[in-house]
């Protein structure tokens, strides 16, 4: 930890303590964390929700959700401790004086400087009211600790409200002291692809238009939109998986290596691609319905939202002139799977066919970001004793690699990050509004009715029109982290 004041006790809040993502994600990563020791010493870690609980049926609340094994003793000991950091408060998001109380709280429990993280694990339209009644209270002051905030997607709901938000934001907080959390960036794999193009001398040569011909980033969901249909309709897939997790995994994928691994250095890169990405033509973009979803609990029946989505995109610069990143995801398709399917071009003459007289397939590098988190290269291998070419593939799997128990929740890695003051990981404001700019733009196109809304039938891959997208290019879309070729 490199900040002046790392030393002190730190006090993690969490606003919206009663709600899923506390329960689900939050309180079992700090849980882990605890367990390994990862923790600053002493932290402790308050809840804060309307709810009337008190510290013990707030611990009980979010105990289920954290130790799963029950008859493991050392675990049950280790919650024993962490229970003791657990503690509530019972207030309201929208009550300034609630924030006055809360601070008077902090003051005692602390008894002197502190560290301070505010999580914001509520519902967007309260991040405003929050930051300013932690302002009206000079709760964003750096006496001593410092003081970061984490916000949770959706960060906006286009260009203008994001703006807007983070004008707001920083009249408390300083660009440093906020960590707007896109999760996909806390997986391993996704981090990964960090690793794998620059900390290996090979790839990185063949890493441009001169060698690549397409790329494909795919992350499809097996789930329907179920309890959080109300949520969705509001939202639709632009806004809740290509704004933020698709556009974050396509930067990953063609910014220009670093300068460093510091942050700003990492997020200009990221930025120098978001802001280069070309608007696609209505004609480039899919947005389609499963057969159902308006009829989801929740779902308006006219509803026009869009659960799945697939836009050709081109990043207008030197690396990547003319290369096609065919971006897709929707909910109810056949499989969870999130990959990014690097295409190479073929060879500039090719001696060989496959056995049906086809030409042979060229090598696809695809990178698996879940579930079975790897990367696969296929390559074109002959047949022994046959003139026979076929497409083989070479293999790596972290659970061969690493064992069961090598990939921690993306939710860990971001909060130890956020607690060491590391931002890498973290989207900056530049790279938020480019995102949104291209997504607003798509948006608008589809409410001038740019791209007609079609359906799929769920537990399908898609649209047919999906198909069609790549199919005019003479190209198709690939399982490349399922489908096991030969
Ligand atoms: C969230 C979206 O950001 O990501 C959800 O709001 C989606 O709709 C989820 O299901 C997918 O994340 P993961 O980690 O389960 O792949």
């Amino acid at each position: 930890m490199s900040e002046p004041g790392n030393s002190l006790p730190t006090t993690i809040i969490i606003f919206g303590a009663s709600g899923d993502l506390t329960r689900r994600k939050l309180i079992p990563a700090l849980f882990q964390l605890q367990e390994q020791g990862r923790l600053p010493n002493p932290t402790r870690v308050v809840g804060y929700a309307r709810r009337p609980y008190t510290d013990e049926t707030f611990r009980d609340l979010v105990h289920d959700g954290t130790v799963t094994a029950h008859s493991d003793e050392t675990r049950a000991g280790h919650w024993e401790t962490f229970a003791s950091m657990l503690t509530y408060f019972k207030g309201d998001l929208d009550h300034s004086g609630d924030f006055g109380r809360l601070a008077e709280y902090l003051t005692n429990l602390e008894g002197g400087p502190a560290n301070r993280l505010y999580y914001l694990a509520t519902a967007p339209e309260h991040y405003e009211p929050v930051v300013r009644a932690l302002r009206t209270h000079q709760m964003n002051k750096e006496n001593g600790g410092w003081r970061r905030i984490v916000i949770e997607k959706p960060y906006g709901v286009d260009l203008a409200s994001a703006t807007a938000l983070d004008k707001t934001v920083h009249t408390a907080f300083r660009e440093r002291q906020v960590y707007r959390i896109d999760h996909f960036l806390g997986k391993e794999t996704v981090q990964n692809v960090l690793v794998f193009r620059f900390a290996n001398a090979i790839f990185e040569p063949v890493w441009n238009r001169n060698y690549i011909d397409h790329v494909q980033i795919t992350v499809a969901e097996e789930v329907d939109v179920g309890t959080r249909a109300g949520y969705y309709d509001q939202t639709g897939v632009l806004r809740d998986m290509f704004q933020n997790h698709m556009l974050q995994l396509l930067a990953l994928t063609a910014m220009e290596p670093p300068a460093s691994f510091d942050a700003d250095a990492l997020r200009n890169e990221k930025v120098k691609v978001l802001s280069v990405l070309r608007q696609p033509e209505m004609a480039d973009t899919v947005r389609a319905q499963y057969d159902g979803y308006t009829g989801a609990d929740g779902v308006s029946p006219d509803s026009t939202t869009p659960a799945y989505a697939a836009l050709k995109l081109y990043v207008d610069n030197w690396r990547w002139q003319d290369v096609p990143f065919y971006l897709r995801s929707g909910k109810a398709l056949k499989r969870k799977t999130s990959e990014i399917n690097i295409h190479f071009r073929c060879p500039p003459i090719l001696f060989f066919n496959n056995s049906d007289g086809q030409p042979l397939e060229p090598n696809i590098l695809s990178i698996c970001i879940q579930p079975d988190e790897g990367v696969h290269l296929t390559f074109n291998a002959k047949v022994p004793g046959s003139s026979e070419i076929r497409s083989k593939l070479l293999l790596f799997h972290y659970n061969d690699a690493f064992g069961d128990a090598a990939l921690p929740d993306a939710y860990e890695r971001l909060l130890l990050d956020v607690l060491q003051g590391d931002a890498a990981l973290f989207t900056r404001e530049d790279e938020i509004r480019a995102q949104w700019k291209l997504i607003d733009a798509v948006r608008a196109g589809w409410k001038r009715g740019g791209a007609p809304l079609v359906t799929y039938a769920p537990g399908t891959w898609g649209p047919k029109e999906a198909d069609e997208l790549l199919a005019r290019d003479g190209r198709v879309w690939r399982h490349g982290c399922g489908d096991r070729i030969g």
